[in-house]
């Protein structure tokens, strides 16, 4: 019997979704259950050499003898939700609990109008905030009350405390990233709700007791989407660091053009949301962020994704000796600041690009 959480430790994005999918097909777990926000996640997933970008159905529909979940905690939106149960094919497999909130389409409209929140946070525009922000004035409405909804309607908690009696396996998928939780993020430029494991067990309706491993996911750099402060790699700062003076020269061998050394990064890595098309900003890895979120976390293990966009030498590598010596000394130098072990590695953005240290 065991549980693995796996949430973000900077500011989402960090590959989450590559790493469920991973462990889903490697540990095949009883169940997958997914917490955190809502819809305004995005995470790309790849099944049989498909691209899925998922909002709603837990990353670990790739193993399709899962049985899926979707926490109380989490906002749904009835029509996304229905949308990517038929592009998954889950149907008969993938619930949620009667308690989820709702998104209406009044949220969305608010997300996208209001200027506080689409110009100055930089929403994702997918009704999230007003969502909850309804939910604490208790005046939401429930999956329960959605007719839409009704075949796919269970009690979570009850499951999954049931599931764990029986001593099965399950896999806690988290969406955003510790630098975005409300409570400890980088407020006001943060989502609706606090984003660490503690709060993903609370969506799902577990104790903390029951816990084996808390997995936090951070990029082999750090990136950033919407509004709130970052430090970025730029023109001023480049100099410092002779690892971003290479990826800047792969980017520049490329071709790859932009306005500034920040775009030419974004664009050579690839570094585009899921949900909206944003740019994503870049910057080196944030060591104390990333310490800070560990210790909020309770993290057990870490997770590394892309490094082989910083290192291309390393692009599904799968054993830790085929790494280049300088994948190595980054890995080892996060592990070592942050003080926790670094026991996944991924390669590439399919599930089995993957160097698995557990
Ligand atoms: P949120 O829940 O929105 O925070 O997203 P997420 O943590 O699931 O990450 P998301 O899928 O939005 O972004 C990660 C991106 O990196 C996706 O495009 C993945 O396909 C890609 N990716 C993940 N791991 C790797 C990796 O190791 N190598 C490469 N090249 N790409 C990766
Ligand atoms: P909201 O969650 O849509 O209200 O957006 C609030 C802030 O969180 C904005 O800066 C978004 O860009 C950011 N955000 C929300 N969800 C994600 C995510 O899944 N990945 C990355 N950033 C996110
Ligand atoms: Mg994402």
């Amino acid at each position: 019997m065991t549980v693995t959480i796996v949430v973000g430790g900077h500011f989402g994005d960090e590959g989450k979704g590559k790493v469920i999918s991973y462990l889903a097909l490697h540990d095949k777990p009883d169940i997958v259950v997914r917490a955190g926000v809502g819809p305004n996640a995005g995470h790309r997933v790849y099944r049989d050499g498909k691209a899925y970008g998922l909002r709603m159905i837990p990353c670990g529909f790739v193993n399709d003898k899962s049985r899926l979940l979707v926490g109380a905690g989490v906002l749904i939106d009835t029509s996304r939700f229905l949308e990517e149960v038929d592009m998954t094919g889950t149907r008969g497999r993938i619930m949620l609990d009667k308690r989820c909130g709702i998104i209406e389409e009044g949220h969305k409209e608010q997300d996208r109008s209001n200027k506080h929140l689409s110009k100055g946070v930089g929403t994702t525009g997918s009704g999230c905030g007003p969502a909850n922000a309804e939910r604490a004035h208790r005046t939401i409405k429930l999956a329960k009350d959605i007719p839409e909804l009704k075949d796919y309607i269970t009690d979570v908690p009850q499951e999954i405390n049931d599931a764990l009696n029986k001593n099965k396996n399950i896999l806690v998928e988290s969406s955003q990233g510790f630098g975005l939780s409300l409570f400890y993020g980088t407020y006001p430029y943060v989502t609706s709700k606090d984003t660490t494991a503690s709060m993903a067990l609370a969506d799902i309706g577990l104790g903390p007791t029951k816990v084996k491993d808390v997995i936090v996911i951070y990029k082999a750099y750090t990136t950033r989407v919407g509004g709130g402060s970052m430090e970025v790699v730029d023109e001023e700062n480049i100099g410092n660091y002779p690892l971003w003076q290479d990826v800047l020269e792969n980017a520049k061998k490329k071709g790859i053009k932009g306005n500034s050394v920040n775009e030419i990064l974004s664009s050579y890595l690839n570094e585009l949301g899921t949900v909206t098309g944003r740019t994503r900003r870049v910057g080196n890895f944030d060591f104390s962020l990333a310490k800070y979120s560990a210790m909020v976390n309770g993290a057990t293990q870490i997770g590394i994704t892309c490094i082989d966009k910083l290192f291309p030498e390393c692009y599904r590598v799968k054993n830790y000796e085929e790494l280049s010596e300088g994948a190595k000394r980054h890995i080892k130098e996060i592990e070592e600041k942050v003080g926790v072990r670094v026991s996944l590695i991924s390669t590439g953005p399919e599930a089995w690009d993957m160097i698995d240290l557990r």
